[in-house]
């Protein structure tokens, strides 16, 4: 029997609200979906606003719902689950979409399931042309998190390794605040990257060698602020013409710091599990140079690697949707048909499996 999932997203800057469907035994269909992005909203403050953030899902939620039931001809009442995201995040933004769903579940009578965003970003791949099959390494760098973890199947995740202070998107954005990019600026400086030389700067790659699978990358944005320094620039740089081959230069050693470290560290989790597919989730994983030098090692490793859809690298209500049919189908969630609800702004993905059961 199929069974019709609606996803809330709103665990930071994104609103997002997809449908998906189970189809037994198969990856679920994604029926719909629509997002609405606050980047605008919050890049005069140079970061994220909570509040401001909250107030904008509450705008965004239902019309985002209104135009999935509208662009998949289907009502209200063909919702089977009302599926949100119950954290990490930001604890009014997931309260939101925690509020949302299980209002509307309440009033349709139907059950709710709350999901961990980093499982909707790390089952993302399985929306994709060419999606993986389980076991697999999984690589997740998205604005707050930098996590290798060995996956089993739905809902048995192991953490091999994370970062100890900053996460790999946040090394992105505060180096391209920097350079005076607007927030969120990952995207930017890899396209700064494009012309500069990635050796012009020597910039440190932190615990590359500390034989773990940790990660640190706070020491990067010190060390790009220094270099900004020691050439007698403002901070942030003007954006103005007559600084473009430093600006360049220095995204481009930047980013090769950052990409180094992350696929050093991909092909030692590789090593160690013996597995031959990595899955590589979350914003960063957008980024073309990442994906490039990951596919160049891999490659020569007989490694697959595969990546969510590029729209659904960040944040989005599909993966949220996916994440909950996908432990449906699997078995290894049941719904609840009480509303009450609790968000978990921190919420580390190695514990889900236990307190979902909780
Ligand atoms: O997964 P995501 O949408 O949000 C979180 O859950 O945090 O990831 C957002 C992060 C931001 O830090 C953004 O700058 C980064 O992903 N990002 C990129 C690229 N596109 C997005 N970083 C580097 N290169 C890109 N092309
Ligand atoms: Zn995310």
């Amino acid at each position: 029997m199929s069974v019709r999932v609606l996803g809330i997203e709103s665990s930071c800057d994104e609103t997002g609200v997809a449908l998906v469907q189970t189809r037994c035994g198969q990856i679920p269909d994604l029926l719909g979906q629509a997002l609405y992005s606050q980047i605008q909203l919050h890049q005069a403050y140079g970061g994220v606003v909570p509040e401001l953030a909250s107030r904008d899902h509450i705008r965004r939620v239902l019309p985002l719902t209104q135009q999935v039931l509208q662009d998949t001809q289907l009502q209200l009442q063909d919702i089977d689950v009302l599926a949100f995201t119950r954290g990490p995040g930001l604890a009014g933004a997931l309260l939101v979409g925690a509020g949302v769903a299980c209002g509307l579940a309440a009033a349709l009578g139907k059950p709710v399931l709350g999901v961990h965003h980093l499982e909707g970003h790390l089952l993302s791949p399985f929306l994709s042309a060419d999606p993986p099959e389980f076991p697999f390494v999984a690589l997740l760098v998205s604005g707050g998190h930098t996590q290798l973890m060995r996956v089993q199947g739905v809902g048995r995740y192991e953490l091999l390794g994370e970062t100890v202070d900053d996460a790999a998107g946040e090394a992105f954005d505060k180096s391209a605040k920097l350079l005076g990019l607007d927030y969120p600026g990952g995207a930017a400086l890899s396209v700064l990257a494009e012309q500069g030389d990635p050796k012009a700067f020597k910039l440190p790659r932190p615990l590359l060698h500390s034989g773990d699978l940790d990660f640190s990358f706070a020491g990067l944005k010190t060390a790009v602020l220094t270099q900004v320094q020691k050439a007698g620039n403002e901070q942030p740089m003007p954006t103005a013409a007559g600084q473009e081959t430093f600006r360049c230069n220095l995204a481009a050693s930047t980013q090769a710091a950052i990409v180094e470290v992350l696929v050093k560290k991909s092909l030692m989790a590789l090593d160690q599990t013996g597995l031959k597919r990595l899955v590589v989730a979350g914003g960063v994983g957008a980024n073309r140079v990442l994906r490039e030098q990951l596919q160049h090692n891999c490659a020569a490793r007989g490694i697959r690697v595969h990546y969510p859809e590029l729209h659904l690298c960040t944040d989005n209500g599909a993966m949220i949707a996916l994440a909950a049919a996908m432990r449906i189908e699997a078995g290894v969630e049941s719904t609840q048909a009480d509303y009450n609800f609790e968000v978990k702004p921190r919420w580390p993905l190695q514990t889900f499996a236990k307190d979902a059961s909780t």
